[in-house]
């Protein structure tokens, strides 16, 4: 590479900025970084799918578990230091056979005393919005990156993400939805590996493990960045387009 220094240290700070300004580019001429891609996958999607079919989903030939032997496998997990100060774990619901799976952050005080997801004030606008989409809670898949709840609602650590993780790839490859829907920055990054913001995200589908993944903002976002509204209807309506029609 031009411009690379003999000093081995100098070298690879010049590599990386070099890397980083060649994704900045893509970014800037609005394309999904391919780094965002898991190996071996065909290349991220951007805004518009080349072809969107609505074909039955086509069954895994490999084995998968179901949702109820990862929750079995679960158990009364202590596998992080959450597990001393939940009330209830936040396993997940709905449809085991949903085309949308939504994945939040970490459950809120309401999720925990209740061991559901997303049935605090975001979850009600979460509520609306999969209303809005013409669907049932019970429709869809509703799921967090934790399954306890951080104390104060702090932010996830590395080490409980590390955690919890294997549980919702298990279960997400269980459901196998067409369209993941990552609410907030905290769900975007953590099922990416990447800590693109949430602006440049959002709107775009990403590939994840194969399945397409929308980025929008979270519903306790909007509840204070009403005007942010928009965009994220603009994000459901493009998941929606991915959706087969719903029988009235
Ligand atoms: N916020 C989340 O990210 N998840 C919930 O379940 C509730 C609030």
């Amino acid at each position: 590479m031009e411009g690379a220094k003999e000093n081995p240290a100098d070298e690879l700070l010049a590599l990386v900025r070099h890397l980083k300004s060649q994704i900045q580019s893509g970014i800037d001429a609005g394309k999904t970084p391919a780094y965002l891609c898991m190996a071996g996958e065909p290349a991220c999607l951007d805004e518009s799918p080349a072809e969107i079919t609505h074909a039955p989903k086509v069954p895994s030939a490999r084995k998968t578990v179901t949702l109820g032997e990862v929750k079995n496998e679960l158990g009364d997990c202590q596998r992080c230091s959450l597990g001393r100060v939940r009330t209830n774990i936040v396993f997940g619901e709905g449809n085991p056979r949903a085309e949308i799976a939504f994945v939040g952050e970490a459950p809120g005080g309401d999720e925990d005393i209740q061991g559901r997801p997303f049935v605090g004030r975001a979850g009600q606008l979460l509520t609306k919005i999969i209303a809005a989409m013409g669907l049932k809670r019970t429709d869809v898949y509703i799921c967090n990156i934790l399954k306890c709840r951080p104390p104060g609602n702090r932010n996830p650590k590395p080490e409980e993400i590390a955690a919890c993780e294997p549980f919702l790839i298990k279960q997400l490859e269980a459901i196998n939805p067409r369209v993941i829907c990552a609410l907030g920055t905290f769900a975007a990054h953590t099922l990416l590996k990447t800590d693109v913001p949430i602006t440049v995200l959002r709107g775009k589908f990403h590939s994840y493990h194969g399945i397409q993944l929308m980025p929008t903002y979270h519903p306790a976002y909007l509840l204070r960045n009403q005007g942010a509204k928009k965009q994220v209807w603009e994000d459901v309506q493009k998941i929606m387009k991915m959706l087969p029609q719903q029988a009235s």
